[in-house]
């Protein structure tokens, strides 16, 4: 009999260990053989922890499973899968939530035990290299091209064009630097990778190397994420093992070696060049571009910085095809991307979806509503620096060109849920906060700027002479806008004004007193 319960940072938070060490010690006591293996998480975070039983039929799943639940589960006879108990989800691949999703990064992910080569293997793995060490470095850009793919970071820069730019660049080290500083309130996706399946990112950087002639990867990682760095270390050693990293990369002659640097928690280091200073050991503060780290990146060198969800869609691009990861999509926006519904919501987790369905399906379909049962007042998506969308608005598509002409940002994909108790001045004053902690200092529209505009906010809070301040408070966001460095101080004036547009009751004293 084989049992699976993750061992991913959601489910362990909910107990994932505790219920494993138990169903071990329920079967012994029963005389039952089991197999019980650590898989990742499927993203289905309400029904954390997700017990799932192999059967003739497919895996059936149970959940979310309390302590208490478990000897419960095994009187039910719950290995033959198709059982009565209350916590009975039926086969997993049928569930809603997941059946009704595309998935193409994510498609190993909770299926699979993270750091097996041998599971890896089975649903394709290394697939993606071994048809990419056939190819030319030009024939493999033209491939990125070819799919459409668009940085998952947040910008939508197109990664082949990124490429390019270091292919053609000359250089003596060219480097592959994946940010994994993923910062951004309510998203996970990139832990998920990491955590859940560990080797398509390691994959997707060997590619890249292989591509632009770089020979050293890093993996920046944000400090706050222990097991993603536990199991990527692992990962990366058995790759090496594998001959998927080293001197001699699957077989191809060519070299690419794969290191995980922690980060310091700084958000700013999320941002290309600052997380190129911090790598380089030194304080992260953001460099004025041009030049573009494609071209004097890391150490000087040309170096491509992709998020770690760029960098995962990469083999199944070179698997599958270009076209077939362009087939997905809507218009400009070509393939998948991994949503993360979090905050208010009744049912949170990974939604890996086609560009271009409706936030609206993501909210309510997916998501389920809020969880406390009231209306949805406001969503936040693309985290802090993204802009505050009304109900009207959901009816938008989920592609970068529909958000960016309602001046929103779909970013890195993370769609934080805000029921009818929340306050927009509150909310816009606590970006204008999360501007003063973050910013790097280096220019004065963000350093200062944000400063007065949690001065300005309160003033409009208790009402002292609110037009005026009202008025103030527009021309310090245009201010931050035209003139920030870097999206940091650029962005935050998006959730305030998103705030101050939609949702202008919020700022009288009746409300935000
Ligand atoms: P950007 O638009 O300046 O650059 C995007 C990328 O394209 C960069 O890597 C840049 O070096 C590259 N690039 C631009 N022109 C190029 C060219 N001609 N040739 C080659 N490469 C070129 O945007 P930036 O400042 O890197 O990112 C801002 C975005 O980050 C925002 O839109 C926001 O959504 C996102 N963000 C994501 C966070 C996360 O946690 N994932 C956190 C905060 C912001
Ligand atoms: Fe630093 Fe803010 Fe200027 Fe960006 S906008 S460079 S974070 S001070």
């Amino acid at each position: 009999l084989r049992v699976y319960v993750p061992y991913e940072t959601t489910a362990l938070s909910l107990g994932a260990d505790e219920v494993a060490t138990l169903i071990r010690r329920e079967a012994e006591r029963r005389g039952m053989d089991i197999e019980l293996i650590r898989n990742g998480s499927r993203g289905l975070f309400w029904l954390e922890p997700l017990v799932e039983i192999a059967t003739d039929e497919g895996r059936y799943a149970f959940g979310p499973v309390e302590l208490d639940d478990v000897a419960s589960l095994f009187d039910a006879g719950f290995e033959r899968g198709a059982v009565k108990h209350p916590l009975a989800l039926g086969l997993t691949d049928q569930i809603p939530y997941l059946k009704n999703q595309q998935r193409v990064t994510f498609s190993r992910i909770g299926i699979t035990d993270p750091v097996s080569l041998d599971d890896y293997r089975e649903l394709d793995g290394f697939k993606g290299l071994e048809k990419a060490v056939t190819l030319s470095p030009q024939e493999l850009v033209d491939y990125v091209k070819e799919s459409g793919l668009r940085g998952r970071g947040g910008a939508a820069f197109p990664t082949g064009i990124k490429w390019q730019t270091v292919l053609d660049a000359p250089g003596e080290q060219k480097y592959i630097v994946c940010n994994a500083d993923e910062g951004d309130s309510g998203s996970f996706a990139d832990r998920m990778v990491m955590e859940s399946d560990p080797y398509m990112l390691i994959e997707g950087m060997s590619i890249s190397g292989l591509a632009v002639g770089a020979t050293q990867g890093y993996i920046y990682l944000r400090e706050e994420y222990p097991l993603a760095h536990e199991l990527l270390n692992v990962a990366i050693e058995r790759a090496y093992v594998a001959g998927m990293l080293g001197d001699n990369v699957a077989g191809s002659g060519r070299r690419f070696d794969l290191e995980v640097r922690l980060g310091a928690g700084a958000y700013i280091c999320g941002e290309e060049t600052s997380l190129l200073e911090s790598l380089e050991g030194k304080r992260g503060v953001v460099r004025a571009k041009p030049p573009l780290p494609a071209i004097v990146g890391l150490f000087g060198q040309p170096t491509v910085v992709n998020n770690v969800l760029s960098l995962a869609a990469i083999p199944a691009i070179l698997s599958e095809g270009a076209d077939h990861y362009a087939s997905y999509g809507y218009e400009r926006s070509k393939g998948t991307l991994p949503f993360q519904l979090a905050g208010n919501l009744e049912r949170g987790g990974l939604v890996e979806l086609a560009f271009g369905q409706r936030l609206h399906d993501l909210i309510y379909e997916f998501g389920g509503g809020t969880r406390s049962g009231r209306p949805v007042r406001a969503v936040q998506v693309g985290g802090p620096l993204g802009a505050y969308l009304s109900p009207e608005q959901f009816d938008v598509l989920l592609d970068y060109e529909s958000f960016t002409k309602i001046g929103a940002v779909l970013g890195h994909g993370g769609v934080v849920v805000f029921d009818d108790t929340v306050n927009m001045a509150e909310q816009a004053r606590f970006s204008m906060e999360f501007c003063v902690a973050e910013s790097c200092g280096k220019c004065t529209p963000c350093r200062i700027g944000s400063v007065r505009g949690v001065e300005v906010i309160d003033k409009i809070i208790a009402n002292d002479n609110r037009a005026a301040n009202i008025e103030l408070l527009e021309d310090l966001c245009e201010t931050m806008i035209q003139g920030s460095l870097c999206a940091m101080g650029g962005m935050t004036p998006f959730p305030v004004q998103s705030a101050l547009q939609y949702f202008p009751e919020d700022f009288n004293d009746s409300k935000g007193a």
